[in-house]
């Protein structure tokens, strides 16, 4: 099934490098060049200019804007350097000079940097490019640029080069579910900081939630006084809770606009809505009363559709929110909306009956239609996820294609703008690694397959291209509770989609962005932000070995230390340097991380060697072929294979990867009389026998799911048998124990033998 998590290897992260220019002109104590996104056209030219104590930003006064932005790279320059570095209004030498002209091959956002051994210039149609072309530029100085003190002693050269850069798309977006989890304002504006870095220029901020409502609207003070605040999340017994005040909205706008990025923001309408019907029941269909969400999922109760009171609500929102966000763009949710309460509430059928609608996705098409009307008689465009389609589309809506891109080729062709974001390749909550990687949502996105992203199906002719805007990472907070996880999953995956979205796509090249990553990892440590570094190959899960092996680990990229423990500890800069392939005897935990220079170090990884005795130990495995819904009874169908094995799991056995079925048998000595839960995951379906009887049943065609039992055992020698099918996608199988001296563990190999 599709939510792969644990066995898909991190393919393109596998990829070797070559030497390159940049390893070539690191070697050569040359500055490297290594600008994300990739700009249009770069020409490398010989010598660097310096800056130095006499150094100046020039600037033409007639712009306040561009004086604005000379201000700031003033300040950022001094605070790294120490030295002056005023802003001027004359151009001379040893000038950085910023300047607007009248160019239109550069559009609103493209610029011309010009770096020579004399002087800095940045050209612009307007400010926005001029922002762009000092982003570039600060990547092009030494990593230290980035840091909040002065750094002594770096030459602050800047290589000699001529770029051309604009963007590709103009939708460059990035997502911020900050209901599900709230998130300071502080902590939004370091997001705006981290997108404008990299040049994304759209922030869809997912304001309102089933778990928290963040806005706070004059009109309806219960938003914020109650709708705002959860008793708890999943169980943990601690309240949850937080709003923005318009004055901090206001702020936070202000200031994306002034690294030029627009502030979309969500009102999730009619579903995702039990944070809203907390505070004010009357406008659900049952009545109530609510509480605010406090576990995740899609919930039933949303906004009654045949309820004036909801539309006079809703309206009176918009009206403040529309007053609160300058840009074009309000995105109304429209997502995941069930239509369950309408099916049984009088209103909302009086409403279907009256409007001659034939059924309740009509019933939300009609209710996306009118909000509709309210943005546009605001002058504001309506955009929302791609459900919106469902029951027919409002006339002039934007679609947020999130379900694959079915619904944005759809819209597209039917006239409409879109912004791509599917889940397979925008979705940021999903894992970036096979291992060692904090819980998330489940699904699997490694950063290769980000960058392999191509916003514009190709079923679409030129004219219908013209509709996709762009796409969006979507940062989904569910399983991630503090902002600096956020940053975590979000920052290299954004740096992917960056290129994605701005750089030309025969610009491309995936290695080529791996090596050019590296040099950032450091400019995110000095500015405090936290990323994933890739971890190491070689090494994860665990591996049942006779006696003795040895451990081979490597990089994925060129330039890294790799560091080991095998004391159960993490790896720590202090820790051992691999350099060969490490001999393993017996029982061991090897733990390995790598570090590139000035980055964090890599999540450690783990791998468990179990040892066992093949005259002790072991099960007896089959291994059939077919393709089924559900498990067959494997003991009528004949086996492909059989064999010996020393694990319940795929690890051991040989199989075609799909359309199979495995049996493992055995006996499993438990050590002690007592309570024990069994674990059973798999992905697709699975069952677990002890002592003859059904002990878990897994069945069915699945994702990675695991199912749990308890009961009492006597200490001594049961039967077990697991029976398995896999049909397609991804596949998992294991089988966990807690009990009387096990904390939940994996099966150890060393309680199962044949007899
Ligand atoms: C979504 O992920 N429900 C848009
Ligand atoms: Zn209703």
């Amino acid at each position: 099934m599709k939510a792969i998590r644990f066995l898909l290897p991190v393919i393109g992260l596998c990829l070797a490098v070559s030497p390159d220019s940049t390893l070539l002109s690191m070697q050569k104590n040359e500055p490297a060049i290594a600008v994300i996104p990739k700009p249009l056209s770069m020409k490398k030219e010989s010598g660097t200019f310096n800056v130095s104590r006499t150094t100046v930003v020039a600037v033409d006064e007639g712009v306040p804007e561009l004086r604005r932005l000379a201000d700031d790279l003033s300040l950022r320059l001094r605070t790294a350097t120490g030295f002056p570095v005023p802003v001027v209004s004359k151009s001379g030498s040893n000038a950085i000079r910023l300047a607007i002209v009248s160019d239109s091959e550069l559009g609103d956002e493209g610029y011309r940097l010009s770096v020579s051994k004399k002087a800095v210039v940045i050209e612009a149609g307007k400010p926005a490019g001029v922002f762009y072309g000092v982003q570039t530029l600060l990547q092009l100085l030494p990593p230290d640029v980035e840091k909040s003190a002065v750094t002594a002693g770096p030459t602050w050269s800047i290589p000699c080069v001529r770029i051309e850069d604009k963007p590709r798309f103009p939708w460059r977006g990035m997502h911020l579910d900050v209901g599900r989890h709230f998130f300071s304002k502080d902590s939004v504006k370091r997001y705006i900081d981290m997108m404008a870095s990299y040049k994304m220029n759209t922030f869809h901020w997912h304001l309102t939630e089933d778990q928290g409502w963040r806005i706070e609207i004059k009109k309806y003070p219960r938003l914020t006084s109650v709708s705002a605040w959860r008793r708890e999340s999943n169980g943990d017994g601690i309240p949850h809770g937080g709003f923005y005040s318009r004055d901090e909205v206001r702020e936070v706008v202000q200031y994306a606009k002034d690294r030029f990025i627009t502030v979309v923001p969500e009102i999730e309408m009619p579903g995702h809505s039990q944070a809203a019907l907390a505070g004010y029941p009357e406008l659900s269909c049952s009545g109530g009363p609510f509480k605010v969400g406090t576990d995740w999922g899609v919930i039933n109760d949303v906004f009654c559709a045949g309820n004036e009171k909801t539309f006079k609500f809703l309206e009176d929102v918009i009206d403040e929110v529309t007053g609160l966000f300058p840009g074009a763009f309000l995105h109304i949710g429209g997502d995941e909306c069930p239509k369950l309460r309408w099916s049984n509430c009088k209103r909302c059928q009086d409403r279907i009956a009256g409007l001659g609608l034939k059924n309740e996705d009509e019933l939300q098409s009609y209710f996306i239609k009118r909000i509709e009307g309210m943005l546009n008689a605001r002058g504001k465009r309506l955009v929302g996820w791609d459900e919106i389609l469902e029951g027919g589309l409002a006339p002039n809506a934007t679609v947020m294609s999130w379900r694959g891109i079915k619904g944005g080729i759809e819209a597209a062709k039917s006239g409409h703008d879109v912004v791509m974001t599917p889940t397979s390749y925008c979705y940021f909550d999903y894992y970036q690694g096979a291992v060692g990687e904090p819980a998330a949502m489940g699904g699997f996105l490694p950063i290769d397959s980000v960058y392999a992203y191509e916003p514009v199906p190709d079923v679409l002719t030129a004219e219908e291209a013209h509709h996709i805007l762009g796409a969006q990472g979507n940062v989904w907070t569910e399983w991630i509770p503090d902002y600096r996880h956020a940053e975590y999953m979000a920052t290299t995956r954004m740096m992917a989609l960056s290129e994605v979205v701005w750089s030309a796509k025969s610009r491309r090249n995936f290695e080529d962005f791996l090596r050019r990553i590296i040099p950032h990892y450091q400019r995110l440590s000095n500015r405090d932000i936290n990323y994933r570094v890739p971890t190491p190959l070689g090494v994860g899960g665990r591996k049942i070995i006779l006696r003795d092996t040895v451990a081979a680990i490597t990089s994925p990229v060129p330039g890294a230390t790799i560091y080991y423990t095998l004391d159960g500890s993490d790896p720590t800069p202090g820790s051992a340097i691999y350099s060969s392939p490490i001999a393993i005897n017996g029982d061991r935990v090897l733990k390995a991380s790598l570090q590139f220079p000035g980055s964090r170090m890599s999540n450690p990884i783990t791998t468990a060697f179990l040892t066992v005795d093949p005259a002790l130990n072991g099960l007896r495995f089959e291994y059939f072929e077919g393709g089924w819904d559900f498990l067959p009874d494997l003991r009528i169908i004949t086996p492909v294979k059989t064999g010996v094995t020393y694990d319940i799991g795929l690890g051991g056995v040989p199989t075609r990867g799909r359309n199979y079925g495995l049996v493992f048998k055995g006996t499993m000595t438990l050590p002690a009389d007592g309570e024990y839960t069994f674990f059973l995951l798999s992905d697709d379906g699975s069952k677990l026998f002890i002592d003859g009887k059904e002990f878990i049943n897994n069945d069915g065609l699945h994702g990675s799911v695991e199912v749990s039992s308890k009961a009492s055992f006597a200490r001594g020698m049961h039967s077990i048998e697991v029976r398995y099918f896999q049909r397609g996608g991804g596949q998992d199988l294991g089988i966990s124990i807690e009990g009387p001296g096990f904390a939940k563990q994996l099966l150890p190999p060393r309680l199962l033998s044949l007899q």
